[in-house]
């Protein structure tokens, strides 16, 4: 921690904490639904409650960036039993359910956790990730355009009316590691 002067004349306090990629855990439903704000939380919570059961048969898995103790982004991860229109004949992992609070957005911690998706997809063989945006998203679509994934599919049904997109696996840097209970 260090205390600097700040321009105006008041105080600054830099603190230096790491924010880690883990297994989303049970035990935080209600924070994690809590990150997209206030509203819709027993929706979420719906939605979450399935996602946990299908973690735990290991169809997806849930990654949380954890700041100080503090879940504050979380995207999911289907490994298996994915739609045959995403896979679209490619070994590849869907990602979905991306969301970072928003105060400790602009930082990096999507591309983080995306990023972290990408070293799971690789470690199980797969050569592709997918991403699926609700098509009026197109602030996250140019983002996901800018992490080099390209539309390749578009589906409207009971999921709701949305945009898939894919990119090869990142190249992993060296040092970069998922860090997880679950490996
Ligand atoms: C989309 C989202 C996950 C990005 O999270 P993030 O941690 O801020 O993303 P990163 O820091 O890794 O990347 C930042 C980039 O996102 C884009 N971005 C983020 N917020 C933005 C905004 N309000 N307006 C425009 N672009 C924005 C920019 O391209 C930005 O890059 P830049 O800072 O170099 O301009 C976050 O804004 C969010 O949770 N949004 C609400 C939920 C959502 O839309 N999820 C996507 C569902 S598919």
């Amino acid at each position: 921690m260090g205390l600097e002067r700040a321009a105006d004349g008041g105080q600054v306090i830099r603190i230096d904490v790491p924010v880690t990629v883990r297994a989303a855990r049970v035990d935080e439903m209600r924070r994690l639904c809590e990150l997209w704000g206030p509203k819709g939380i027993a929706s979420r919570q719906r939605h979450l409650r399935r996602y946990f059961r299908e973690q735990a048969d290991g169809v997806q898995r849930g990654l949380v960036a954890d700041f100080n103790g503090n879940p504050i982004g979380q995207l999911w991860v289907r490994l298996r039993h994915i739609d045959p229109a995403i896979e679209a004949g490619l070994p590849l992992v869907y990602v979905h359910t991306l969301v970072v609070m928003p105060e400790f957005r602009r930082l990096g911690v999507a591309e983080g956790l995306v990023r972290s998706a990408s070293a799971l997809a690789t470690r199980r063989g797969c050569t592709h990730v997918s991403i699926g945006v609700d098509r009026p998203n197109e602030a996250a679509r140019r983002l996901y355009a800018k992490w080099g994934f390209e539309r390749y599919y578009e589906s409207f049904d009971l999921r709701g009316d949305l945009v898939f997109m894919r990119r090869e696996v990142f190249e992993a840097p060296a040092e970069m590691r998922l860090v997880t209970s679950q490996g």
